[in-house]
């Protein structure tokens, strides 16, 4: 290998026009997915203090923003409910009135060509705000697994382009598979959060969601953040039970699990860039430590370096407005 001074890395950095050239990684706005708060409340907007930008909001403020984002050029939502009433099966997730299957109604039926995701999840309808049925105080997989598969059904009914199981409950991807092609939902694809870590960086998402747990948390479901292989397994067995993408979640401690799981499937690859993630961003900027367009920028290609086809993120309409100024 030539060495220097033969050899001089600084040759192809000289000019903007040679970087871009060579630029190994490409951000683009199709590579969005932007997650919105859909509260049953009539004709509100509220700001969520730790994710400054982002609202708990109405269905009328959510098709309006949904709307939005259509125009930025992003492709997808994924929506989250905040339920009237909270009770131990989560029963508004399933029920056809439930706030996300009106707002899946609401936002297809007025934007047109955006696609809606929905979180399917239990823990911001139940009581307890865990992420299945409680049985003497622990999650009961298996019986979890019916309300997952008529949860799925219940937003495919709504109109939802994908479905996307949040609860990393064991069999949840077979058992929605099974339940939405039973009721002729053959075409709705999961998306799978597949290797999903309990983290603190969902702390601010759960003020938005209202989802914290009651008691204990989640560390008997969501993975240990000491392990990576077992992640690649986690979605290796997703893709075999049905998923049609997988997904690593939080993103920026996990550069490296995105990267392996890239390695190890053929099916596209979501990377969820958590609320934890914008709201340290958007933390230091305001006390000016950090310059948050050009942080949120490194960020968000950084994750696309490691692997990610499409990125959850909060940042997606501030990130699709520096996109498009630069083309
Ligand atoms: C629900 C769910 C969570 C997030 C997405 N879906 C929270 C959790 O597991 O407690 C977190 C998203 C974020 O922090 O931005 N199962």
């Amino acid at each position: 290998m030539a060495v220097y001074p033969l050899q001089r890395g600084r040759r192809i950095r000289s000019t903007k026009q040679v970087r871009n050239l060579v630029a190994e990684t490409h951000l683009s706005v199709d590579d969005f997915i932007y997650p919105m708060f859909v509260t049953h409340e009539k004709h509100v907007q509220k700001e969520i203090p730790s994710m400054p930008g982002c609202f708990q909001e109405s269905i009328d403020y959510a098709v309006a923003e949904a709307q939005e984002v259509k125009e930025l050029g992003i492709p997808a939502v994924i929506l989250f409910g905040i339920p009237k009433t909270k009770d131990t099966t989560g029963s508004d997730a399933y029920c056809d009135t439930g706030v996300v299957q009106e707002a899946i109604r609401e936002i297809k039926s007025k934007v047109k060509d955006l696609l809606v995701i929905a979180d399917l999840c239990m823990c911001e309808y139940t009581s307890h705000g865990h992420c299945g049925i409680v049985e003497g105080g622990e999650v009961d997989n298996d019986k979890t697994l019916d309300y997952l598969a008529r949860i799925a059904v219940a937003q495919a009914k709504a109109g939802v382009d994908i479905v996307a199981p949040s609860g990393m409950m064991d069999g949840m991807v077979q058992a929605i598979r099974k339940g939405l092609d039973k009721n002729n939902f053959i075409t709705v694809p999961i998306m799978s959060y597949s290797s999903k870590y309990s983290s603190s960086f969902y702390g601010p998402f759960r003020d938005a969601a209202e989802s914290a747990p009651q008691f204990g948390d989640r560390r008997s479901y969501q993975m240990d953040y000491r392990n990576a292989r077992e992640a690649v397994h986690e979605a290796l067995t997703d893709v075999e039970e049905g998923a049609d993408m997988v997904m690593v979640k939080p993103a920026l401690s996990y550069l490296d699990v995105i990267y392996r799981v890239r390695q190890a499937t053929g099916v596209p690859v979501a990377a969820y860039n958590v609320s934890g993630e914008y709201s340290m961003i958007k933390a230091a900027a305001r006390l000016g430590w950090l310059d948050e367009q050009s942080a949120m920028m490194e960020v968000l290609y950084s994750i696309k370096r490691a692997g990610a086809d499409m990125i959850l993120t909060y940042f997606a309409k501030q990130a699709a407005g520096i996109l498009r100024a630069r083309n």
